[in-house]
């Protein structure tokens, strides 16, 4: 019987590990990953699936950004895939359910972009508080308005943080530094950094901020949370900010709120309608209203961010390549496994239905082999099993391991 998938011939060597990285991921990646062994070839545009296809048989894993759709069908036709790199912070590109039933983990960076995020996010504070972005276009414009009526110091303010995780919390020990005073509000109990404190409700962090900044994710809750009836609450002359997702704000309320001078303004950095391209237009009910900072949802867009993603998705690939950690894995069982050493690691991943387990450990010990470590973790398909063997006979082991009908992927970690 042909196994279901035996990967590569139990590959001997790192070197014979290749990787495709497409859409020109930054090159500290493809120096990361060559560093750990592994032979990498880096393409610079997004190739179609049928190109993709057509040259991905040579390779175990594939990196990509935002631009390569992998669709069901492209892992129906690449079962041999041991990771995916989405060097980025979205997977909606990847059919994230599909590669999990092939057995492929795909690792990406989602707060690689964090402190670039709140770095802009303080910058408009000051830029909002002084009205930078009208008297900068006014200047290049040749008027010179200068005033200090309705600029301000932004020292001894409060900035009220929706949403304090990675990027909100980050932000709020940024702000004391300039010394601002942050309250902020989360679905869940967050420990305040600095003075920072919690509030009760979004309201009350309404009725209190002279900036409110939102770092919610974008979920069915969080849809137009900062509506007509929000903006209301919003203390009169205060600011809003979101770098966060477009939909989180009824943007036709905003620009009512602004119109009416009911906030004094607004730095948007998202939209609930984004031009897919550069070379698209944009447009928004935002345009020409006094002191509205409007950015092309660039919070994240930093060469550092880059770097950063290059980094932490090679390094998660290395970990799962040569340890079989799956830390970070969006779509996956994530385990974080000890250096193996004097043993041979063997990955499988199996259908995570009754009994695989006692057919795998069956296996083992008719071939007389010793377990020195197992590692279980499993979701509502697969089970990602890893059993250390003592040196010898784990080539055996895993070939007939391979060989159950219930197994996926199969591989002794190089
Ligand atoms: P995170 O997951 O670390 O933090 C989100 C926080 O929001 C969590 O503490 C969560 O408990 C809280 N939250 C969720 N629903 C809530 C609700 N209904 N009310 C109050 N709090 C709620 O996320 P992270 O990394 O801080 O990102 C925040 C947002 O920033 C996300 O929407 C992300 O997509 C966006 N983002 C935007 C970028 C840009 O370029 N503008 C770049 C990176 C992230």
């Amino acid at each position: 019987m042909e196994p279901n998938f035996v990967h590569s011939n139990l590959l001997k060597s790192t070197s014979q590990i290749k990787i495709l990285l497409v859409e020109s991921i930054h090159p500290v990646a493809k120096e990361q990953l060559e560093e750990a062994g592994f032979d990498v070839t880096l393409l610079s545009h997004s190739p179609s699936e049928e190109e993709l296809l057509q040259i991905i048989s040579q390779y175990q894993v594939l990196g990509i950004r935002s631009k390569t759709n992998l669709t069901n069908s492209f892992f129906q036709k690449s079962p041999h895939l041991l990771a995916l790199g989405a060097f980025c912070i979205g997977t909606n590109q990847i059919d994230l359910e599909a590669a999990n039933s092939k057995g492929i983990p795909a690792f990406n960076a989602p707060y690689s972009n964090t402190r670039s995020v709140a770095e802009l996010v303080i910058a408009e504070i000051i830029a909002l508080s002084r009205q930078l972005g009208d008297r900068n276009s006014g200047a290049h414009r040749g008027e010179w308005i200068k005033m200090a009526v309705g600029s301000r110091e932004v020292r001894g303010k409060v900035l009220g943080i929706v949403g304090y995780g990675h990027i909100g919390s980050q932000l709020s020990v940024l702000a004391e530094a300039l010394g601002l005073k942050v309250i902020f509000y989360d679905l869940v109990k967050k420990l305040p950094l600095g003075n920072a404190q919690a509030t009760a409700s979004l309201e009350e962090l309404l009725a209190l901020a002279d900036f409110v900044s939102l770092h919610v994710p974008e979920t069915p809750q969080t849809k137009e949370m900062i509506g007509a009836g929000e903006l209301g609450k919003m203390k009169r002359g205060s600011y809003l900010i979101n770098a966060s997702r477009g939909t989180v704000v009824d943007i036709e309320a905003l620009a009512g709120a602004l119109k009416e001078q009911h906030l004094m303004g607004a730095a948007i950095d998202v939209f609930p309608e984004e031009p897919a391209s550069n070379k698209e237009k944009f447009s928004s009910p935002l345009q020409n209203l006094s002191n509205v900072i409007l950015t092309p949802h660039i919070g994240g867009s930093t060469e550092e961010a880059q770097y950063n993603i290059g980094v932490e998705v090679a390094q998660s690939l290395i970990q799962f390549i040569k340890n079989g950690s799956t830390t970070g894995a969006v779509n996956f069982p994530n385990v974080d496994l000890p250096i193996h050493r004097r043993c041979r690691r063997i990955i499988n991943v199996h259908k995570n239905e009754p009994g695989v387990l006692g057919e795998i450990n069956g296996i083992v010990s008719k071939e007389g082999a010793n377990i020195l470590g197992q590692f279980l973790a499993t979701d509502a398909n697969i089970g990602y099993l890893v059993t250390d063997l003592e040196k010898g006979e784990a080539e055996r082991v895993a070939k007939e391991i391979a060989l159950l009908k219930r197994s996926i992927h199969t591989r002794i970690v190089v």
